[in-house]
This record gives structure tokens, sequence and C-alpha cells, in this order.
């Protein structure tokens, strides 16, 4: 009876996940969904906990220590999440990643510790040693690459190319992997220091191939490293013929690497490109200033921008990553609803990789208290954009860069953009003429439907909100 109830619980902790994935694909549901997953591996945690027995019927007996852990775990987990900015999400991603990749290395560690000590009565099977071993392996490269990952995102650590570190990898990966054959093939089964030996190739690996890749490319590694993490719980749901472990593991590893393939292809990039290419280092810092090769661009004053706004019939905002840095987002919705209130509609258009995380604009306009409703998507956006008598880009460059369509030489090729030239006016605001994060030059800001509006975007948002009051 008790592992029936038990295995109902995981079937229902399986379930939850399935939903609540679903459910985290929508602004409007996200919260609920995250709600109904973390209900369901409660469940899943305290059947385990109160109704698992082992092959003997004997029950969990060391509570102190597991409820110790929960308690310690969910008071830290609720404080940090708690005090988190939003502009530091990412950071706090990687470090939980991180943490995942460490159970699954640990509860590794500890299986094979037990497989050790019964290795005169019991020889493990090539099974069981496989999941033990590749469990470690991924858990330990995702926990070393994430704490990396973690530093990087908090300045901690700063992007660092180390000399032959391709060769460096590939010698360390040749080496694990004939580590991982001795070990599972049970060639020394007396020899444990084999085993260690993987887990300390494993960290190095997880450092080095972390290291080099850019600050700004740290999203898709983070992504790329929870998949990895999702596999290696999927290890440890197969070693204790856990269903919801397995699952949750499963749900983990392919929403990662289904995220990390969307958002490479949303930047037109390959993940090799990602993980050893150095994007637009070389022109990066550029940039041109009035009259340089791409010809002249022209400024607009903030009364004019509050005028041509103000009697405008339909206003589309472009944030990008500019506004996140300003913390602009609350301004953005003030002059929102002062136009609103002037009878003006305005929507804002986003781009799937505007910002620096996935749904970073999403997360933040939400956070301003920007209704769903006036969030529309790039393609939505772009259907909207021929209607549009000014469109405001607030911080955002490589999203509206028409390069992307235009020039096949351009790192950004075939990236999909804001098409924000099909509107009557495109009203930039950026504090300078420097490119983004691909580091290449934008002719967009040097077309005749162009303004350059230059100064901080909170600022002059302020600004704008004060002279459009005023008119
Ligand atoms: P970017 O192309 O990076 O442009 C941001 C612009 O904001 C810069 O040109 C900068 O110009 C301006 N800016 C910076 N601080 C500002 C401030 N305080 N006030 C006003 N403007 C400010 O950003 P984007 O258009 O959002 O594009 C995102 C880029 O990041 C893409 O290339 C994308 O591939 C990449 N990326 C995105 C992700 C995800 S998942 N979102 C992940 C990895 C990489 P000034 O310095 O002149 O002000």
């Amino acid at each position: 009876m008790e592992d029936m109830i038990l295995q109902l619980s995981y079937l229902i902790g399986s379930v939850t996940f399935i939903i609540g994935l679903k459910m985290l694909s929508h602004p409007d549901t996200a919260r609920k969904g995250n709600a109904i997953a973390a209900g369901g591996m409660t469940l899943a945690i305290l059947a385990t906990i109160f109704l698992y027995r082992d092959e003997s019927g004997v029950p969990l007996h060391n509570y102190m220590w597991i409820f110790g852990a929960l308690i310690i775990g969910t008071v830290v987990g609720t404080m940090v999440s708690k005090k988190v900015q939003m502009t530091a999400m990412p950071e706090m991603v990687s470090m939980f990643n991180g943490m995942g990749g460490a159970c699954a290395m640990l509860i590794s560690i500890v299986e094979y510790r037990h497989l050790m000590e019964n290795i005169n009565t019991h020889t493990p099977d090539t099974g069981t040693m496989t999941v033990v071993v590749l469990g470690m392996l991924i858990g330990t490269v995702s926990f070393a690459g994430s704490m990396i990952a973690w530093g990087k995102l908090n300045g901690s650590i700063k992007d660092r190319t180390i000399p032959g570190g391709q060769v460096i990898n590939f010698i360390l990966f040749a080496g694990l992997i004939t580590l991982v054959i001795m070990v599972v093939g049970g060639f020394f089964p007396e020899m444990p220091a084999l085993f260690y030996g993987i887990l300390a190739l494993a960290a190095i690996y997880g450092i080095l191939f972390v290291m080099p890749i850019g600050g700004a490319d740290m999203p898709v590694v983070i992504s790329l490293l929870n998949s990895f993490t999702g596999v290696a719980a999927a290890f440890g749901g197969f070693l204790y013929d856990n269903p919801v472990m397995l699952t949750g593991g499963i749900l983990v590893g392919s929403a990662g690497t289904i995220l990390t393939i969307l958002m490479c292809k949303a930047m037109n990039r390959s993940l090799k490109n990602v993980l050893i290419g150095s994007f637009g280092g070389a022109t990066a810092g550029g940039g041109g200033g009035a009259g340089g090769e791409q010809g002249s661009y022209k400024e607009i004053s903030l009364n004019d921008t509050a005028v041509l706004m103000a009697y405008a019939q339909k206003v589309m905002i472009i944030p990008g990553y500019g506004l996140a840095v300003a913390q602009a987002q609350h301004t953005c919705h003030e002059l929102e609803k002062i136009l609103n209130e002037k009878g003006v509609e305005v929507q804002y258009g986003i781009h799937p990789v505007a910002g620096r995380m996935p749904g970073h604009m999403n997360v933040l306009l939400a956070e301003a208290d920007v209704p769903y409703e006036k969030l529309l998507e790039m393609e939505d956006a772009n259907d909207q954009m021929a209607g549009t008598n000014v469109v405001l880009i607030l911080g955002a460059n490589d999203v509206v860069n028409p390069a992307a369509k235009e020039d096949p030489s351009s790192p950004i090729y075939g990236m999909p953009i804001l098409e924000v030239e099909k509107a009557d006016h495109v009203i930039v605001n950026k504090r300078s003429m420097k490119p983004g994060y691909a580091g290449i030059e934008n002719d967009l800001f040097f077309r005749p439907k162009t303004s350059m509006l230059f100064g901080d975007a909170k600022k002059m948002l302020q600004a704008l909100a004060t002279e459009l009051k005023q008119l």
C-alpha cells in the first residue's frame, strides 16, 4: 500500500513538472506554473522521506540530517531569491544550477563508495558503473563550469583566453574518455584513484571550458550547463530507480538543450561559435562619429521628440540592453502612461535576444507593471511596424541593425531583427555612437528616417516625461 502511494506521488510529481513547464512558457501563467511544479517536487520529496523502503524493507532513518539540510536549503534559497536584483538573475541561476551539478556529483561519489565497500561479495555491473561514473563526470563539469560562469557574471572572474586552451581541453577530454572506459570496463576494480582521477579532470575541464567564453555569452553557456545538470540528475534517477528524478532530469536536460538552440538561432550563431568564437571582438569598441565612413547622423532634441510622440497615433518602444543597464523600466512605463493619457497607443516590440538573458526585456518590463498584452513578440511587432508613427529605441542596437538582413559579410547576417524602418520615424536613444554587443557599426543610425537622442536612457525618459506633461 505504502509503495503504491509512493509511486502515485511520483506520478503526480512528474505530471506537475510537465504542466509547470508548459505554464512557464507564458508570463501570465509562469508564476503559477512554477508553484505547481514546486508543489509536485515537495510531494515527491516528502513521499520519499516517509514512504521509501529499500529491498530489505528498511525505511530512511537519518531524519536529523535530511531535515537539517532541507531547512538550511529552504532558508538560504528563499532569502537569496527574495534579495536578488533582476539584473543578477543569470548569476543566481548559474549558482543554483551549479548546486544541482554538485548534488549529482556527490550522489555518484556516495554510490561509488557503496559499490567499492561490497566489491568482494558483489561485482558491480557495467550498467550501474556507467550511470555512476557518467553522473559524476557530467555533474562535476556542470558544477565547476557554473561556478566559473557565476564568477564571470558577478565580475569576480575576468574573461581569459588560455594559451593552447583548445588543445588542453582536447587532451583533458581524451583523458576523461580513457579513464571512463577503464573504470566502467572494470579493468582495475581495486583502484579508486582512477574514479577520483575522473572527478579531478572533469572539474578542470569544466573550469577551462567556460573560462575563455565572453561574459555576454554566459546565458547560452548557463543554459547548456543547465542541460548537463538535467542529464546528470536523470542518471541519478536511473541509479535509484526513481521515476520522478528521471522525469525531472530529462525535462531539465531537454529544456536546457532547446533553450540553448533557440538562443543560438535567435542570434544566428552556431553553438560552436559561441563556445570558441570571440564574437565581434575584433571590432568592439569602434564606432564612428558624425561624418564617419557611414555618412552623417542627425540628432533630435527632447522637445522635438516629445512633440513627435504626443501627436502620434501609434508609438512602438524597442527596449534593449541599455534600458536594463540604465534601470529605466519604471520611467519607461511612466512615459507610456503619459502617452496613453494623450490618446497615443503604445506597444513594445520585444526581440528574443534583446538584453543579455532569455526573456530579459519581458521580465524587466513586467517588474515595472507594463501589461503583458502590450509586449509584442518580434514577428507581431514587425507586422505592426508599417502602421506605427514613431519607433523609440531605448538602448537597443544589434537587434535593430539592418546589416543582419542586408550585409552577408556581417557577423550578425541572418539574425532576425525588428524592422523599425517600416515605421514613419525612428528615434534611437543611446549615450554615444559606440556599437553594441556584436561590436559592429549600425547603419540604421545614419539613415534618413532615423534621429539620435543621446543620453542615459533613464535620464532621457525622465526629461521626456516632463516635456510631454507640459505639452
Ligand atoms: P546591444 O546590441 O548590446 O546594444 C545595447 C546598446 O545600449 C549599446 O549600443 C549602448 O550604446 C546602449 N546603452 C548602454 N548603456 C546605456 C544607457 N545607460 N542608456 C542608454 N543606452 C545605453 O543590445 P541589444 O540590442 O539588446 O542586443 C542584445 C545583444 O546581446 C545581441 O547581440 C544578442 O545576440 C546578445 N546576447 C543576447 C542574449 C540574450 S539571451 N538576450 C544572450 C547573449 C548575447 P552606448 O554605449 O552608446 O550607450
